[in-house]
């Protein structure tokens, strides 16, 4: 059979570590390489998966359909039938696990945000340079067909010169006072709260349209201090008791910056304002950004991430903006659906992760989002804490190695 990856069946044994949300998509994902991609010649097997509660492990098994199921990760990364590595685990273990795949000399797709801080970030980004190996993280809607689009009209001069930017990650998954006290609330297993959960994303959202972050100033509060415990590796993060012992809230439940954009990127001279909250009422994965230029703008919004809404130019009858539906000249989208206007969805954003992912495994071109971008994220986000208790503008490092995505290819229709 031949491909266009290199022209062979890059047959890969994939190994899962936890086996929570992003656990079950990774898996989702793998599985639809074969159908969506089929030209890749991706052939990617469930090898090994591990969790540390034992129904988790059964269900990879059993329900999955991994080969072998185990309790400790360290027997997976051990095992010469696993390729490459899924990291799905709380953010807490993020530097170890990672740390140990890459000693392994196992590529990984390791879960936002690479660890609870910038230093577990950069350990994690230097273990897999020094092991060479390739990695991908979770910043998924990166994939979106239409934020690919804008990245291209950003990268065009399609929208002049940038200005100004606003973003928001606004979730609800925290907005009851009896949500669920997840290992999400508690700073030893997960750093901050909504500043490394949620705006992270945010980050890399913008950094991957505009480039980088160079100064930043922020702010952060918590709106319930105490919730119901959960036990670890059972419910989800969305999960309401009614009844349940109390614990204490240990990080953020909101966070904003303001933040201006270096020198060297698209979006040199620009500022944007930046907020995520986990407890806000209304919104539900309301993921969103507006990019203002001299020549135009655009808004896209997740909850809405079909529709792009685009001004280009001044004047003319049309003032306002156009509302853009998903089309084959946009991403890889002609890959999910056969003509313009019918939803994509979230979990097809992993699927493209995975490609990318992959694609870079197996020798091919590096789309793929890496831990230096991470890395750098998360030095975004130590800058924001920082001004936080200083109340001080604070200046973001440079990160060797990270690309925000590389160059941007430009459109033609049909994925
Ligand atoms: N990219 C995204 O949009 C997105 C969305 C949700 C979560 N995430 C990230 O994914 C990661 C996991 O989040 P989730 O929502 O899937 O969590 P989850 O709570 O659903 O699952 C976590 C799993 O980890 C297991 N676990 C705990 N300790 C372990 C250990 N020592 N070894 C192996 N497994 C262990 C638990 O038993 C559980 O099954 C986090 O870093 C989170 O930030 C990313």
């Amino acid at each position: 059979m031949t491909n266009t990856n290199g022209g062979n069946i890059h047959d890969l044994g994939v190994g899962l570590i936890s086996v929570g949300w992003m656990g079950k998509l990774h898996t989702r994902s793998y599985q639809a390489l074969t159908t969506v991609y089929p030209e890749l010649g991706l052939r990617p097997r469930l090898v090994h998966a591990a969790d540390t509660a034992p129904a988790r492990a059964d269900y990879a098994r059993e329900v999955l359909g991994y080969a072998k199921a185990s309790a400790d990760y360290r027997d997976l990364l051990a095992d010469p039938e696993v390729d490459v590595v899924s990291i799905c685990a709380p953010t807490g273990l993020h530097r170890e696990i990672g740390v140990a795949a890459a000693e392994a000399g196992k590529p990984f797709w390791i879960e936002k945000p690479v660890g609870r801080d910038a230093k577990e970030a950069a350990d994690v980004a230097a273990a897999a340079s020094k092991a060479g190996v390739v990695t991908s993280v979770g910043f998924n809607y990166r994939h979106a067909p239409a934020v690919e689009h804008v990245r291209e009209l950003v990268a065009n001069g399609d929208l002049g010169r940038i200005t100004n930017v606003r973003a928001v990650f606004f979730t609800g998954y925290a907005s009851e006072p009896k949500g669920a006290l997840s290992w999400r609330f508690i700073r030893d297993l997960a750093g901050s709260g909504a500043l490394g959960d949620l705006l992270s994303h945010v980050v890399d959202l913008v950094q991957y349209l505009l480039g980088p972050i160079s100064e930043v100033s922020a702010l952060t509060s918590t709106i319930y201090t105490e919730r119901p415990i959960l036990p670890m590796g059972s419910g989800t993060h969305f999960a309401v008791i009614e009844d349940g012992e109390m614990g204490t809230v240990e990080n953020d439940d909101f966070a904003a910056a303001l933040v201006r954009f270096a020198p060297d990127s698209r979006a040199a001279g620009a500022v944007g304002t930046l907020e995520a909250s986990r407890v806000i009422v209304g919104p539900e994965c309301g993921l969103s950004f507006e990019i203002y230029g001299t020549e135009g703008s655009v808004t896209w919004n997740f909850e809405q991430m079909n529709d792009l809404r685009v001004c280009l130019g001044r004047g003319g009858p049309h003032y306002g903006y156009t509302t853009v539906l998903g089309n084959s000249y946009l991403g890889d989208y002609a890959r999910f659906q056969p003509g313009p206007g019918i939803s994509m969805g979230y979990d097809d954003l992993k699927v493209i992760e995975a490609k990318k992912f992959l694609v870079a495994v197996t020798g091919g071109e590096r789309r793929n989002s890496t831990v230096d971008d991470a890395h750098h994220v998360a030095e975004v986000i130590a800058a924001a804490a920082a001004s936080t208790e200083r109340g001080t503008w604070q200046h973001v490092p440079a990160v060797a190695g990270a690309t925000f995505g590389g160059d941007p290819e430009p459109a033609t229709a049909g994925g």
